[in-house]
């Protein structure tokens, strides 16, 4: 269940790379967001989990909480935005990019028509910048996809499409009714000769990237370890990319956790390609259920991630537990299904004996993103017998 990729290199962030994701173009897509107002204002809160981390014998543990990115629920907000922006403004270049979401445009765009497959949170993101910006939207979603992820996505005005197949059939079906209908994908995964949407999505996680570094910048601080999971891995891309250029060749130890039976990126690394998941694809982890591989994600994965992982998903609703109950005296946290992967995962390689594998010993500090609250609400209170709401309430005390 661990990989170690020999492709991975610690020399600086490669020129050409920075032709396509860059620390510059997240800054400008952070201004851009600025405006939205379904994303709070302030930054998200970059947790010190000191009991936890001394649980796990190491010397930190930082937690980036993305359940309070916005009431959209995930990081997702940032990426499916800040592509509907790009594209429109390649139609319709005279824009003021700022605006756009602010709905200043809506007549001019009333027949600009947008689609793309999703698990969930993605959608959800693209959905409502859509409905934002006053642009006609439709979503697919794929059989293992809940009537309350469903529920979440039309609340944003979109036009639901549900298939018999699994997460990679939603995405040719997008294909499909898009070139059907004169409608333009705007999908977070990438595949032959369509790649620069979903490079404008993964510029957008950027922009939790330029928040963490300044946070831990403040905190003169460096991550030894970074843990990201991975879906088809626009995440990992768009975040690792940042820090590679920030930190140069003293870059952190890159990780990718993904659920066993959705294991593309790891199949990826030890093929040394893009490569398709062995396993069934459907997992807890919804927004890690993903059977092929983004191939712009993978120009940048296999050069810089140093591990690729494995986790089950009862690894993840420990995390959820753990994180919901707030053990180790740590402030608790709503952290969703896809969300506690990195936390899982620390857990999972403590419990085995195996931190030392990735070079973790007790003066390593380890940064984890929790890339989703309870965007599956139902779902959540069942698997961690609390509700978002009941959590919210423990933070404070
Ligand atoms: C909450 C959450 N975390 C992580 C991911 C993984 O992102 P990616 O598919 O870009 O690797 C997703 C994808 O949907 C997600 O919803």
């Amino acid at each position: 269940m661990l990989f170690k990729n020999p492709n991975a290199t610690h020399a600086p962030y490669p020129v050409e790379l920075a032709g396509v994701l860059n620390r510059e173009t997240a800054q400008k897509s952070k201004q851009w967001l600025s405006s939205w107002p379904l994303l709070n204002a302030n930054a998200t809160p970059l947790c010190s989990m000191m009991g936890t981390a001394h649980a796990l014998g190491i010397d930190m543990l930082w937690i980036k909480d993305e359940s309070k990115r916005s009431k959209l629920g995930s990081f997702k907000a940032l990426g499916a935005p800040n592509a509907l922006i790009n594209l429109i403004l390649k139609h319709f270049p005279s824009l003021d990019a700022e605006k756009i979401l602010l709905g200043e445009y809506r007549e001019q765009l009333a027949d600009f028509a947008v689609v793309s497959a999703t698990d969930g949170n993605h959608g959800r993101a693209l959905a409502a910048a859509a409905q934002s910006s006053g642009c006609p939207c439709t979503i697919v979603i794929h059989a293992q996809v809940s009537q309350e992820r469903e529920d979440a996505i039309a609340e944003y005005g979109a036009t639901m499409v549900r298939i018999t197949g699994n997460y990679d059939e939603s995405v040719e079906e997008a294909d499909r009714i898009a070139k059907e209908n004169g409608w333009i994908v705007v999908s977070d995964t990438s595949y032959e000769g369509y790649t620069e949407i979903p490079r404008d999505v993964m510029q957008g996680y950027g922009v939790m990237a330029a928040e963490t570094a300044e946070q831990l910048e403040a905190q003169q601080q460096i991550p030894t370890h970074i843990i990201l999971q991975g879906g088809v891995g626009g995440l990992a891309a768009g975040v690792f990319s940042y820090f590679w250029e920030q930190y140069s060749s003293n870059r952190p130890t890159f990780i990718v956790v993904e659920p066993s039976q959705a294991n593309c990126l790891y199949q990826s690394a030890i093929q040394g390609k893009p490569a398709s998941a062995t396993g069934s694809v459907d997992s807890v982890m919804a927004g890690l259920a993903c059977g092929e591989t983004s191939k712009i994600a993978w120009e940048f994965l296999q050069p810089c991630v140093d591990f690729f992982a494995l986790i089950d998903d009862e690894d993840a609703i420990d995390a959820m537990k753990q994180l919901a109950h707030g053990e180790h005296g740590d402030k608790p946290i709503v952290g969703g299904e896809s969300g506690v992967a990195g936390l899982a995962l620390l857990n999972k390689l403590a419990k085995q004996g195996q931190l030392k594998e990735i070079g973790i010993n007790r003066e390593s500090s380890v940064l984890v993103f929790n890339t989703e609250g309870a965007t599956a609400p139902a779902l959540f209170q069942e698997l961690t017998g609390l509700t978002a709401q009941e959590i919210l309430v423990k933070q404070v005390k």
